[in-house]
């Protein structure tokens, strides 16, 4: 992961003066590294950003892809309210433990459910039992699963969708068309699916901070037809 200390210090700074001290949060981390959990969380204000927008557009249902330890998955459980609904998909029981126990810390696990298993299992699950649309769907598991997924979310989406990925910069890796890395395989797949796909429109933004140098791309279902 390539560094640069202006990008810790301003991360430091902005989060210093933005974001009120989050004793949900900050627990959520430190059980997540006593359990030996990689630090894949997204960063404090990129979970602010994501619960932020998941509030702009009055969101009550969101789908996550990749759990962890349910960092980002208190985000979207604060963001749709008492009334809302979190689904959130993780393949390692272990880790959905220790986010089960996270959300419970938080206040929020009535209103998250985990499915454990294979993303791609429970989205075709969702997908059987024709639940509502979901508002808001985050891709943050497996990148290359990434094409797949984002076939999933169409199919569980509304005009009006937001769907977002997580990590499709990698350090930059993301540029280089003859990668053979599966991940960086992966999110070139999914992007060139987006860009031909009639029913999104999309964008992509790098991002510097305390993860290092990744991005996020982010796509409105436009239509379902
Ligand atoms: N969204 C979390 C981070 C998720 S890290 C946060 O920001 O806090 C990615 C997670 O996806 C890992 O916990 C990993 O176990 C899970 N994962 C990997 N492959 C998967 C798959 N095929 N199906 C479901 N989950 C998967
Ligand atoms: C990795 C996965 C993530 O979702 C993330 O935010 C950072 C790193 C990884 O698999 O390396
Ligand atoms: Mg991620």
């Amino acid at each position: 992961m390539s560094t640069d200390r202006r990008w810790s210090a301003v991360d430091a700074y902005f989060s210093g003066a933005l974001l009120a001290p989050d004793a949900a949060l900050e627990a959520a981390l430190a059980n997540n590294s006593a359990a030996g959990m990689p630090a894949h969380d997204v960063s404090p204000l990129q979970g602010q950003f994501l619960a932020l927008l998941t509030r702009a557009v009055g969101a009550r249902r969101v789908l996550e892809i990749g759990t962890l330890g349910g960092y980002s998955t208190i985000g979207f459980a604060r963001s749709v309210g008492p009334e809302g609904r979190v689904i959130t998909l993780e393949i390692d029981p272990h880790r959905a433990a220790v986010a089960r126990s996270n959300l419970r810390r938080a206040g929020v696990a009535d209103r998250v459910e985990i499915l454990i298993g294979a993303a791609a299992q429970s989205l075709a699950a969702l997908a059987k039992q024709a639940t509502e649309p979901f508002d808001v769907i985050f891709i943050d598991a497996d990148k290359p699963g990434n094409p797949a997924y984002l076939e999933w979310a169409l199919r569980l989406s509304r005009p009006g969708t937001l769907i977002i990925a997580d990590n499709v910069v990698r350090d930059g890796a993301v540029a280089d068309a003859g990668s053979k890395d599966p991940n960086v395989v992966g999110i070139r797949s999914f992007i060139e699916l987006l860009a031909r796909e009639p029913r999104v429109q999309a964008t992509a933004l790098q991002t510097v901070g305390v993860k290092g140098y990744d991005g996020f791309a982010i796509a409105l279902v436009r239509s379902i037809a």
